[in-house]
């Protein structure tokens, strides 16, 4: 069963995210169009509802009026999104409200002293249940401060960023390796006092934002991601993915291809609000092993698993360094990754913080899979079953709507 012709991902989450988080800061109006569609946005839109901003759907369009931060105290359930959540911890801390963050139970496990921690050194008043949500924010005067973080993490980033419009004097936030900037972007277009810091990272300054009067989303690359592996690794297969964004802090998964050999191809056709165009990928008979670092790791950080199943059908033993972030992600991916696509008979082990995956091998279903509940374990299995030629019986499969409602109708669609 082979996979052909061309789709068009859904409008990127991260980017959705932070257009409708950021207006609870702005003053204007902005028309969203291709704003995704997926359930995490859709606990975001309810966020901001909740919290005083309002959101208007137009047709195709969310319309975005400003709350100009003029915030009401809220309880906010961030469903299965800790982007949600991450971002909003450091946007509240500095409003005046009681504010409580809460989510589901993938999101009860995930660890938020993170960024609680550095939130408390500026001031903010955060408390968390054992380190984890249930989160309880008293909106507090904030002070600058500069920030080492310990790990790349974009919402952490994003999170300190965000506190740091609203305290006093400057704050710098430092990250190991370079993560995903949509925030810097955007931010940047809403008139936000933000730069790269001389000593690496970024400061920001106290500002007021003004939204944009439109912006168009970028499809989103992390989920043209499975169908792009998909087409890699099944013969006959050959497939487009349309209006895609190619923020270099996200492409990190068409690096490691083209460094596998994987016949994939990217044609830049715009560069507003990020640059963005179409990805082309087909079947590659002979994929090559490669050994991806540690500072590739928060540029393909959501492509993991689905990296894994294409790494499962190259030739040699490929090796992805430093990916503990994995652990705590929607579910414990390491973990996930290693029983699923181990059951289908692949070879693939983890050594410390490192998991390596021996190949080529033929996957063989048998039994029944299961998702964890994490839309992107669900979705590489559905590609493993594209490539087994045969749909996969996967415990909770609908959990892909988290972050792409219409996977499995476009999926269809590219089969043969
Ligand atoms: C995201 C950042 C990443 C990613 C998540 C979305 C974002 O998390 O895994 O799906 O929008 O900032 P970390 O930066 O915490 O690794």
């Amino acid at each position: 069963m082979s996979i052909k012709g061309s789709v068009n991902p859904p409008g990127d989450k991260s980017i959705s995210h932070r257009a409708g988080l950021f207006s609870l800061l702005a003053t204007g109006t902005c028309r969203v169009s291709n704003f995704s569609p997926c359930a995490d946005c859709a606990s975001t839109l309810e966020a901001v509802s909740r919290l005083g901003g309002r959101v208007e759907r137009q047709g195709e369009e969310v319309v975005l009026h400003g709350a100009a931060g003029k915030l009401v105290s809220a309880a906010v359930d961030c469903g299965n999104s800790g982007t949600t959540m991450r971002l909003l911890m450091g946007l509240l801390a500095g409003r005046p409200g009681s504010f409580t963050l809460d989510g589901d139970a993938s999101l009860r496990r995930r660890p938020m002293s993170r960024v609680a921690d550095p939130l408390m050194r500026m001031g903010a008043q955060v408390s968390t249940t054992d380190g984890r949500p249930p989160v309880t924010i008293e909106g507090a005067a904030l002070n600058g401060q500069r920030h080492e973080l310990a790990v790349a993490s974009a919402q952490l980033k994003s999170a300190l960023l965000l506190a740091g419009l609203q305290a006093q004097g400057e704050t710098v936030v430092i990250e190991p390796h370079l993560s995903r900037d949509h925030t810097e972007r955007l931010l940047t277009a809403m008139g936000a006092d933000i730069a790269p810091a001389d000593e690496g990272g970024w400061r920001v300054r106290p500002s007021a934002l003004v939204l944009p009067p439109s912006l168009r989303v970028p499809g989103d690359v992390s989920a043209a991601a499975f169908m792009l592996v998909g087409a890699i690794i099944t013969p006959g297969s050959e497939v487009t993915t349309l209006g895609v964004g190619l923020n270099p802090g996200r492409v990190g998964l068409i690096s490691v291809l083209q460094r596998m050999g994987a016949k994939l191809t990217v044609t830049e056709e715009g560069r507003d609000p990020e640059p963005w165009g179409k990805v082309s990928a087909a079947y590659t008979p002979e994929l090559k092993a490669t050994e991806v670092l540690p500072q590739e790791i928060p540029l393909l950080v959501d492509e993991v698993p689905i990296l894994a199943l294409a790494a499962t059908q190259a030739q040699g033993v490929t090796v992805m360094r430093s990916i503990n972030e994995l652990r705590i992600k929607e579910s414990d991916r390491i973990a996930a990754i290693v029983t699923q696509l181990g059951a289908l008979g692949a070879r693939l082990w983890e050594e410390g913080e490192d998991l390596f995956i021996e190949g080529p091998a033929p996957l063989k279903p048998q039994g029944r899979y299961d998702s964890y509940g994490d839309h992107r374990i669900a979705m590489t299995l559905a590609i493993a079953g594209v490539l087994c030629g045969q749909t996969l019986e996967v415990a909770d499969a609908a959990c892909a709507g988290v972050s792409y409602p219409d996977f499995y109708r476009d999926l269809e669609a590219l089969q043969q």
